[in-house]
């Protein structure tokens, strides 16, 4: 069921080297791109890496080195400028887009994780993938076979975040 899903993803920081296929890496992909979007307009691309050379230039860019460099394959998503209508919508829009993907990723029984902390190095990222002037780093994600299950990560109590319901 689509709430035990949501609910027993997990963020995995760990892969085994198993190669992961192009066939799994366009399922993922696609999964993020059923995502909504204001207006439809899809306002997200990606570069997938597997070089292991780009991935250690990648991994000197963030704290998380050595998730980059273990992880058998990096989808870096990017926010596409040219299909932008509204700045804050397309960052939501891109979000929804990667929260579809990690779902997916749990579905298919691999992992992954959404890194943000290299968005601090976006403007290297650019230059080293070659991304046209109006991509804008929005996140990579770490996808590998999963060699650890995951810490369990708490939330907030339903107490703790409805601030009112009224009516
Ligand atoms: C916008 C965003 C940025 C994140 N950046 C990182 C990151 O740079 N490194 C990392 O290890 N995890 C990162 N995460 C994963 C979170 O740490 C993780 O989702 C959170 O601790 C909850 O754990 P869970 O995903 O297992 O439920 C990020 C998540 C989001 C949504």
């Amino acid at each position: 069921m689509m709430i035990n899903l949501i609910k027993m993803r997990r963020s995995i920081r760990k892969f085994t080297p198993e190669k992961v296929g192009d066939e799994i890496v366009n399922q993922i992909i696609e999964a993020g791109i059923f995502a909504p979007s204001g207006k439809n307009n899809q306002p997200w691309k990606f570069v997938v890496v597997r070089d292991s050379g780009l991935k250690e230039q990648l991994s000197d860019m963030t704290h998380y080195s050595q998730i980059i460099r273990d992880a058998p394959v990096l989808i870096v998503v990017f926010l596409d400028h040219h299909q932008s209508y509204d700045y804050i919508k397309d960052v939501q829009a891109v979000g929804a887009c990667i929260q579809n993907m990690l779902l997916a990723v749990s579905d298919l029984r691999m992992g992954g994780v959404w890194l943000g902390e290299i968005l601090k190095n976006k403007e290297r990222v650019h230059a080293l993938l070659s991304t046209p002037e109006h991509f804008e780093l929005m996140a990579v994600i770490a996808l590998g076979h999963p060699a650890e299950k995951g810490k369990k990560r708490e939330r907030f109590g339903l107490d703790q975040v409805i601030f009112s319901k009224i009516g």
